[in-house]
């Protein structure tokens, strides 16, 4: 695993200047997060937590499921998302670092996190997914979305390009690299329940389903 990433500072400031554009990379993300969305088994009433919303595309998703009843939120680091994020009149949004999110241990019943880990040094995956275990509810369902190895010819050419030119310029990469989790999750106490790779125009996407 490539262990370095960006700062905190400099993440947010990549992501400032990209805000709402960023939707337009959803390409090779579309399948990924489709499935990421329906393994997160939505239902009206939940409380759920989505950490690195983005442009909150998929929040506004996890509001329309968990109506009536529910409650969606959501935290970012950078102040042009949670702006791009309050344009789809999403309510709860707060801005925070991943790392220390500002609320009760077992407040949530489902918790998701979309290609933001692979953003995260690696010193700090697992007291971050820690983190995430001590806000889930007992029972409680993590989903997790990050970029990952290869598993067939193109996605393993993709990757092998990918590091090449993260090693160039990680913020030509976004800061993310890819990453495999089911280790870390389950070192963070959680149990792993299902793991999938989508590959979508080459790009291999691993979705990781837990529980607490
Ligand atoms: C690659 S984008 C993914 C956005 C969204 N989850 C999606 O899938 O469309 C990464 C997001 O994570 C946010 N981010 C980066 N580091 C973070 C951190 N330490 N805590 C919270 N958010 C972070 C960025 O500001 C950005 O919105």
């Amino acid at each position: 695993m490539i262990q370095e990433t960006l700062t905190p500072t400099a993440a947010r400031r990549y992501y400032d200047l990209i805000g709402a554009r960023y939707d337009w990379f959803a390409f090779y993300e579309a399948r990924a997060k489709q499935l990421a969305l329906e393994l997160l088994d939505l239902a009206p009433g939940q409380s759920v937590l989505n950490v690195g919303m983005g442009t909150g595309k998929e929040s506004l998703a996890i509001q329309e499921a968990i109506r009536p009843g529910g409650a969606a939120f959501g935290v970012d680091l950078s102040p042009a998302m949670l702006l791009a994020a309050r344009q789809r009149n999403l309510p709860a949004l707060c801005q925070a670092d991943g790392r220390w999110l500002p609320f009760a241990g077992e407040s949530f019943d489902r918790l998701l996190s979309t290609y933001v880990l692979d953003l995260i040094p690696a010193w700090d995956l697992i007291s971050m997914l820690s983190g995430y275990r001590r806000l889930l509810k007992p029972g409680g369902r993590l989903v997790l979305l990050s970029l990952t190895e290869g598993v067939d010819q193109a996605s393993r050419g993709f990757v092998r390009l990918w590091k090449l030119a993260y090693n160039l310029s990680p913020i030509a990469c976004g800061g993310c690299r890819p990453l495999q989790l089911t280790g870390l999750v389950e070192e963070a106490g959680l149990s792993l329940l299902q793991r999938e790779v989508i590959v979508q125009w080459g790009v291999p996407s691993e979705v990781i389903v837990a529980v607490r």
